[in-house]
């Protein structure tokens, strides 16, 4: 029997950069949240540990043994022991590089269906301490909800629902490495008290949000100018009741009361911007 999972793009509504520890990393606090569509990820059982994929953006994946899933799959493996195999496929819809988790959501995917597969019982919070160690957007993707991250993306806290509006994706077809989006902060700022984002009205929401930043976005944009475009594109349109860039860039968002506004948007962005990825979709899937 074949185990499928979306893996989600994970999208950052906003992302604070509160600190740096003395090891490198950035201290923050982000809201995060799922939208629907992704990639797609399945798991069958077999004796050793293969890989393979499909999708529209396979051919910018790397070596499998560099893949984050296969990482997951074999760290898996090796904590808990188990002489299980799986064939594990990735059907990658999601841009690469591109500042929605794509990678760490594979990951994470992979982890809960091979604790399915192979009936390990790992607690939620031991999964996110195994995959913090992969990369720090692997706990809030095994959340696979909307939530609140901090520390340096370890510390999640899940919120309660998001109001029903629909996020526009737009990605400007270039990769941003996530070191470089970092390096390009010139300063450490503080986060703004938006007060708590649990069960608001729409108007509410956008108003908090509209306080709030992305801290990589300016550093980001220097580094890849279409970016820029890509918000002025967004923000173009009167539907669109905010714009900003999610995590390290490039990818951007724009979010709308109804799909028809967020595929209507996407359809005249994407009409002047033949190679650009542009996608609408609910903002918060309901599990
Ligand atoms: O953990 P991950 O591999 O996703 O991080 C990639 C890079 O992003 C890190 O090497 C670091 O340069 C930067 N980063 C950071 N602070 C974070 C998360 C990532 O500085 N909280």
């Amino acid at each position: 029997m074949t185990r499928t999972k979306f893996a989600r793009p994970k999208v950052n509504l906003f992302l604070h950069i509160t600190g740096k520890r003395t090891d490198g990393y950035h201290v923050l606090e982000s809201l995060v949240c799922f939208p629907s569509g992704g990639d797609r990820v399945s798991v069958t059982a077999g004796d050793r540990l293969s890989f393979t994929q499909t999708g529209p953006y396979a051919k910018n994946m790397g070596e499998a043994a560099d893949n984050l899933v296969m990482k997951a799959a074999l760290l898996l493996q090796q904590t808990y022991g188990t002489q299980n195999g799986a064939q594990i496929h990735l059907e990658k819809n999601l841009p690469v590089a591109s500042g929605i988790g794509g990678g760490s959501s594979d990951a994470a995917s992979v982890l809960h269906l091979l604790c399915d597969l192979w009936q390990l019982d790992v607690p939620l919070n031991d999964l996110c301490k195994l995959g913090q160690t992969l990369g720090a957007d692997l706990p809030v993707c095994l959340h696979d909800g909307p939530a609140l991250m901090s520390g340096i993306g370890e510390v999640i806290t899940p919120v309660k629902s998001l109001p029903k509006l629909y996020i526009l994706l737009v990605n400007p077809g270039v990769e941003v490495s996530t070191p470089a989006a970092f390096s390009k902060l010139t300063r450490i700022g503080g986060s703004p008290d938006a007060g708590s984002f649990d069960d608001l009205s729409c108007t509410d929401f956008i108003d908090r949000l509209k306080i709030c930043r992305n801290d990589l976005q300016k550093g980001a944009i220097e580094l890849v100018p279409q970016i820029g475009q890509a918000l002025d594109a967004l923000q173009s349109n009167d539907d669109c009741l905010l714009a900003r860039m999610s995590g390290s860039g490039a990818t951007c968002f724009g979010l709308y009361e109804s799909l028809e506004a967020a595929e209507a948007a996407g359809t005249e962005i994407a009409s002047h911007h033949q190679n650009w990825w542009v996608d609408a979709s609910l903002m918060q899937v309901t599990l």
